[in-house]
């Protein structure tokens, strides 16, 4: 069975209450509940990881490189930050899908500039919970283990 890390980044915690209005109710909890359903019906095995510390998600993106055939990250604002994340991925055999809950290139200018998006294999954002369901269908597909 394929296996991929759901990794998500800082303030994705407390997802349901913060800024509603933008990123919605649902809970972390509820959305990995709802991802691991729908992998369930894929065949896919799941793992969830959450930090908001940097340093963290560089060594869950090297875990999802040794023991998982892929990741699908949600860096939150360490998207437009973080070099360390970017090498991160572009250091692992595995590819790993950027999602995002809204689009963040309709958003404030700073949110514009993803240092992940040129190392990602792809990018779904602006689809809420969905994002990360259409990162699971692509894995969900024959091959799509190593890095195209
Ligand atoms: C986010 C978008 C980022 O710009 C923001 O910093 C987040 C969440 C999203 O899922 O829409 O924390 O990654």
């Amino acid at each position: 069975m394929k296996r991929i890390l759901v990794i998500n980044g800082p303030n994705l915690d407390i997802l349901g209450q913060r800024e509603p209005e933008l990123y919605g109710r649902e809970t972390l909890g509820d959305i990995n509940g709802n991802l691991e359903a729908l992998a369930g019906r894929l065949g896919l095995g799941l793992e969830f990881f959450q930090s908001n510390h940097e340093g963290t998600l560089v060594e869950a993106i090297h875990r999802a490189g040794r023991e998982f055939d892929g990741a699908i990250l949600n860096a939150a604002a360490y998207t437009h930050t973080s070099l360390a994340i970017r090498d991160a991925v572009l250091a692992i055999p595995r590819p790993v899908i950027e999602v995002h809950l809204t689009n963040p290139a309709a958003r404030d200018g700073f949110r514009k500039t993803s240092y992940l998006s040129g190392a990602a294999v792809g990018v779904v954002a602006g689809f809420g919970p969905r994002s990360y369901e259409l990162a699971l269908l692509w894995f969900s597909e024959p091959g799509r283990v190593a890095k195209a």
